[in-house]
């Protein structure tokens, strides 16, 4: 047996640089409002969400990508020509081959780093962080970049009132690179297929490209509806509620900390009642700063977590070298938690 030269990465990885994209037009409940019957106050207490933002028909999910890699690029400081590989995470990008990923890389000129797309729905970004801690470790690149972008409103039935005021557009994206010291704590993540119908597409592709009105839902105009997201709302926010503190908590041990050495928690955006709860769960004490980031930008999936990180960067409300849990949970059900230095 010949034998294999072992590969060789550097001792840890960290958190880089981080950057974000939000849409120009931003949407007040009040346009909500015109096809579901709610109210903006319903809307905020229930969510708290107030405003999202809708890509415009030139912010697409490539478009949104490159803006927030470029600025993670730049805060990294390093040159896109370093990047070793591009790791997307989106559920809304809708041709299916090629990846986006490498036509974000093309644009970026990355060169020829590796570049691939991956499906993990709100805990996209953990599960994409993961995978280039390894490749940062491992040596199979040097600087890792990781997007989670989404274009939900185009997956978003306005006149379904359980889902039509979640969701918003954006991307958000850091960069992975080498570190002398850990700076990206173990993974605690996975998945939970018995419970994959409780956030799923209305309609798969196949069954709506048929086109065939008696087997496919119809809007109140009587045109078959778009695919869309839907969700049992309740369902997923029990699970999130009871099951993802408890994963949270986990990742907190894996990383041999406690909350009383956080900094900051930047949980997935879905609800600001889910981000409470697992704040009281977890006895954050008053130090922590929380990412509330739901407000203004929605429930962006994969791009929630990086979009909420750069804000409180941005905001000063963390700075770098702070020690932030971050937990996505979602579609699948999927969940993935880590505790990282922030860039
Ligand atoms: C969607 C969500 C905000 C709904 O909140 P909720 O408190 O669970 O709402 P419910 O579905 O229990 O409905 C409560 C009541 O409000 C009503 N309601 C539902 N949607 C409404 C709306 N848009 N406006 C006004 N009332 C509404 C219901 O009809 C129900 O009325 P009833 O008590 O008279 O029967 C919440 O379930 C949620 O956030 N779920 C998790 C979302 C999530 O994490 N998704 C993950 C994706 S990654």
């Amino acid at each position: 047996m010949a034998k294999i030269k072992p590969s060789k990465g550097a001792p840890y990885a960290r958190i880089l640089g981080v950057g974000g994209y939000r849409p120009a037009r931003v949407v007040p409940n009040e346009v909500i409002l015109e096809r579901i019957d709610s109210s903006d106050e319903w809307i905020r207490s229930r969510s708290g969400i107030e405003t999202r933002h809708w890509a415009g028909p030139e912010e697409t999910v490539a478009a949104m990508a490159i803006e927030a890699s470029g600025k993670a690029i730049a805060d990294a400081g390093i040159d896109a020509g370093q990047i070793g590989a591009v790791v997307v995470s989106t559920v809304s990008h809708f041709s299916q081959t090629p990846a986006v990923a490498t036509e974000i890389a093309d644009k970026l000129g990355t060169g020829k780093a590796a570049a691939f797309d991956i499906s993990a729905g709100c805990a996209g970004f953990g599960y994409g962080l993961t995978l280039a801690k390894g490749m940062v470790v491992e040596g199979s690149a040097e600087h890792v970049l990781v997007i989670g972008v989404e274009r939900l409103s185009d997956l978003t039935d306005l006149e379904d009132r359980a889902t039509a005021f979640l969701f918003g557009d954006g991307a958000g994206a850091v960069v992975v690179g080498p570190s002398d010291e850990p700076a990206i704590g173990p993974t605690v993540w996975g998945s939970e297929g018995d419970k994959s119908a409780t956030i799923k597409q209305t309609v798969p592709w196949d069954r709506f490209a048929l086109g065939d009105v008696s087997q496919l839902p119809l809007d109140s105009q009587g045109n078959i509806k778009f695919p869309a997201i839907t969700q049992e709302g309740q369902a997923v926010f029990r699970w999130a509620v009871f099951e993802m503190a408890k994963v949270a908590q986990q990742a907190l041990d894996a990383a041999g900390i406690t909350a009383d050495d956080l900094d900051v928690f930047i949980p997935h955006q879905a609800n600001v009642r889910i981000i409470d709860s697992m704040v009281k769960t977890l006895k954050l004490p008053e130090h922590v700063t929380v990412a509330r980031d739901i407000r203004t930008t929605g429930n962006t999936s994969a791009a929630s977590i990086p979009l909420a990180m750069e804000r409180l960067l941005a905001t000063g409300e963390a700075k770098s070298g702070d020690t932030a849990l971050v937990i996505g949970f979602g579609a699948g059900l999927v969940y993935a938690a880590t505790v990282v230095t922030l860039p």
